[in-house]
């Protein structure tokens, strides 16, 4: 692998001990994957904040390290709010472990905007090369935005954001983002919901895998596409997908997708997702919501009063900026949250059963939280949780 003067210098330990470990990461990494030279980003997401998630190991090995992050970076969302975590039942012990892990990031200069959705935080550009890890975020940022990253994990995001490079290989090279397969939707998407777009997306990822797939016959809004790709990510591995006539490579590169398998997709296959069961808490916000999300939940709840808990999460940043949203939903009753989310939350865990308006809740609630998921739409979850 090419290395510039200055990687050499970090290699050789120059510039400390920390930052020397964390490029020889990147440098095996890339050579793993072929990677001929390391390029700047832009900016990092770093996974592996919730104490949940982490565990003791984890912060053992984030607090042994002793450098500052060179380009902006964010970390994904934590085990609870951090202001309000006594409100939503968070168990003292957890959550002073959860303090020291985001006490770690916050002196390795990490943001805390504790949050999946950091492009509604800092702008992102067409052609920007990232090192994010969340991996709704990574679909998004590739797909919706056509920046480039990798689905990094935890330990690459953050060496990348204390070195302020990545290793250039798979997504970072236009080779690798031409799509591989065809999905047809043969239904009437006209009047799809988000919650719609997430059941595709789970449906979808379970036979894409992680090859790149190219949609026809769908016209996803963002937020729409926010939902279908947070959810191929999670049955799937899919870090990047084409929406024809839509997401931005499909618009300005014509892809040859002649001679690409075509895989139908049926409404039944979709509909079928939306099972009703009785449910105990509802939570909205996966991935967290953008500011038009929180006005339409506001709006359907205006004047009413929850009889079960919702929740509802988004960065602090987006609640910040749309502080009548987020009032109207609290006088119902409801809770918005930020810096967490319904599945990295252990406070999520006492409830045998949770309806989500997402594909990507729908299939990480059962493992992460141990009760059941039920997907409905947004109006759907409001409902429930005010009837
Ligand atoms: Fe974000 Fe948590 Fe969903 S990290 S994508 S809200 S599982």
């Amino acid at each position: 692998m090419q290395l510039d003067p200055e990687d050499e210098q970090i290699l050789a330990g120059e510039q400390g001990e920390t930052r020397q470990k964390m490029l020889e990461l990147l440098v095996a990494l890339g050579k793993v994957f072929g990677a001929e030279r390391l390029i700047p980003i832009r900016s990092a997401q770093v996974s592996g904040a919730s104490y949940k998630t982490i565990g003791k190991y984890g912060l053992d090995w984030l607090t042994s390290l002793d450098a500052k992050a060179v380009v902006p970076a964010v970390l994904n969302p934590i085990g609870m709010p951090r202001g309000r975590w006594r409100e939503m039942g968070i168990d003292p012990d957890f959550a002073k472990k959860q303090q020291a892990v985001v006490a770690a990031y916050e002196r390795l200069g990490i943001r805390l905007e504790c949050t999946c959705t950091p492009y509604y935080l800092h702008e992102t550009r067409y052609g920007d090369h990232l090192a994010w890890s969340e991996s709704s975020a990574v679909s998004y940022a590739n797909s919706v935005i056509g920046a480039r990253t990798n689905r990094e994990g935890g330990p690459s995001a953050l060496a990348a954001a204390l070195v302020g490079k990545t290793p250039c290989y798979g997504l970072h090279l236009a080779k690798n983002r031409k799509p591989q397969l065809v999905i047809d939707v043969h239904a009437d998407s006209s009047h799809w919901t988000i919650a719609d777009f997430g059941a595709l997306g789970y449906h979808a990822g379970k036979f894409v895998g992680n090859r790149v797939p190219f949609f026809r016959g769908i016209r996803p809004d963002p937020d729409q596409l926010k939902a279908l790709g947070a959810a191929m990510a999670a049955t799937g591995a899919v870090a990047l997908y084409h929406v024809e006539g839509i997401t931005p490579e499909a618009q300005r590169i014509s892809y040859d997708i002649s001679g690409l398998n075509v895989i139908p997709v049926e409404m039944t296959e979709i509909s079928c997702l939306f099972k009703e069961i009785p449910v105990d808490a509802v939570a909205v916000g996966c991935p967290h919501c953008s500011p038009a999300e929180l006005a339409e939940i506001a709006r359907l709840l205006s004047g009413k009063v929850v009889t079960k808990p919702l929740y509802v999460f988004a960065a602090q940043g987006v609640i910040d900026k749309n502080k009548n949203s987020a009032a109207v939903i609290e006088k119902s009753g409801a809770r918005v949250y930020a810096d967490t989310c319904m599945v990295v939350s252990p406070a999520m865990e006492q409830y045998p059963s949770i309806m989500v308006n997402s594909g990507k809740a729908l299939a990480y609630v059962p493992n992460m939280c141990g009760g059941k998921a039920r997907i409905g739409t947004i109006a759907d979850c409001i409902r429930v949780a005010t009837e």
